[in-house]
């Protein structure tokens, strides 16, 4: 291929906007090209969009690319993922299905530390084997960028290698990678019995885990489960601003399972994002909003869970947060890597309309990644040139085949440099 190209019979393109957080109303009105439009491509960039008979002359020896009359969308971002796991944790599942509680498994040293034992006994190769693996499961259902948290290492050396392993997957997926330390998921067994090894832990998630994570640029972000039996509000407003003297920006799992004030934290601490939510209040929600933390839904894990507790977008845009989505793709309470079959739980169970769902996997997800506005989430001149190809007659439609992958994606060379 040339260094142009130009994406024709296209049904509609879907700009989601020209950059930035889609806010309120603004979530709805995606910005639809419908009048026989294409996309031309220079240098991994999107040059214009819009119709055809406005395409500028250059392009006029472009290479054709026919999108088979399809819906064309920005490839999809999701902003919430731990793709470094090496296995899957099905026998969990039968058990949580025999009424199990996921608590219940974490607290018999099952969950996360299973693992958790798994990513320590597996060599670098197997690793990246099964992150690739992943990373690709979520491409093949329109994921371009895909934030990866670590979390199942949980000593400095292999939480760095699934960091490492996370960036190297993302280059042989040909997917944007942003990744995330989370070394404070869960208290390791060795570490468990008592308040002074607890202790001694944090100090080794804030002084070293951190410091190595955040070395090399193997990180950019931070972590913390907020949750109880997990870690209190004051240990993860205590990681948090530890990563953040580093240079980490912040995000917080809060919420998840009880109300524990961990969305209040993140906003004080300037988060990016909170995450999870079901359980947030209108005090937690406020201070997200006033201190610019986005929203972001994971309904994959709680209708993986069986829980009856739904996050409550609705309130949450009407109350003007940036509210985005993603899969939570993990063995535990996630096994989900189809982003429409998550929009279609958060129209189903948290109040969003189809349109609202395209948004918080598109502009507003990489928001709360704080991807360069423009560059990211949106079809305009400039964004990086990946697309999602959509086999339906209208965007409202990704949201509503339930649980099918009606997606292909399609990327121009250069996009991710
Ligand atoms: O986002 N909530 C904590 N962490 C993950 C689950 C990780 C796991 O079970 O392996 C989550 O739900
Ligand atoms: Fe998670």
């Amino acid at each position: 291929m040339g260094d142009m190209q130009v994406i024709e019979n296209i049904r509609r393109v879907v700009t989601c906007g020209a950059g930035g957080p889609l806010l309120g109303p603004a979530m709805r009105e995606l910005g639809v090209l419908a009048d026989d439009p294409c996309v031309a491509v220079r240098g991994g960039r999107v040059a214009y969009a819009g119709p055809r008979a406005g395409l500028p002359a250059e392009f006029a020896g472009a290479d054709r690319v026919d999108a088979g009359g399809r819906v064309l969308t920005t490839g999809l971002i999701d902003c919430h993922t731990h793709p470094a796991f090496v296995k899957a944790r099905a026998e969990e599942f039968e058990m949580r299905i025999a009424g199990a509680s996921y608590e219940q498994i974490a607290a018999r040293g099952g969950g996360i530390l299973t693992s958790m034992t798994a990513v320590r006994q597996a060599d670098d190769a197997t690793l990246l084997a099964q992150t690739v693996r992943n990373l690709r499961r979520l491409r093949n259902h329109g994921v371009v960028v895909a934030e990866g948290k670590s979390g199942y290492g949980l000593n400095t050396k292999d939480e760095r290698r699934q960091l490492a392993a996370i960036r190297d997957a993302g280059e042989l997926a040909d997917m944007h990678t942003v990744r995330t330390c989370l070394a404070a998921h869960s208290l390791p067994a060795e570490y468990r019995g008592g308040d002074e090894k607890r202790a001694e832990y944090l100090r080794l998630v804030m002084e070293q885990i951190l410091p190595a994570a955040a070395r090399d640029g193997l990180a950019q972000r931070a972590d913390v489960f907020c949750e109880r039996g997990v870690f209190t509000p004051a240990e993860t407003r205590a990681v948090a601003q530890a990563a953040s003297r580093l240079g980490l920006h912040v995000t917080i799992h809060a919420e998840q399972l009880h109300l524990t004030g961990g969305a209040t934290i993140a906003a004080s601490v300037g988060a990016h994002s909170a995450d999870h939510l079901e359980y947030l209040d209108d005090a937690g929600a406020k201070a997200m909003r006033d201190a610019g933390t986005a929203a972001v839904l994971l309904p994959g894990s709680t209708y993986a869970l069986k829980m009856d507790k739904w996050a409550d977008g609705r309130k949450l845009i009407d109350m003007g947060l940036c509210v985005a989505l993603a899969t939570d793709f993990n063995p535990g309470s996630s096994p989900v890597c189809n982003p429409a079959f998550v929009m279609n739980l958060a129209v189903m169970h948290c109040g969003l309309s189809p349109a609202e769902a395209l948004a918080g996997f598109t502009a507003n997800a990489a928001h709360a990644l704080r991807l360069p506005p423009g560059e990211y989430g949106v079809v305009a001149p400039g964004a990086r040139a990946a697309f999602g190809l959509w086999d339906v007659d209208d965007e409202r439609e990704i949201a509503y085949y339930a649980g099918s992958n009606l997606c292909e994606v399609m990327t121009c060379d250069g996009w991710r440099s």
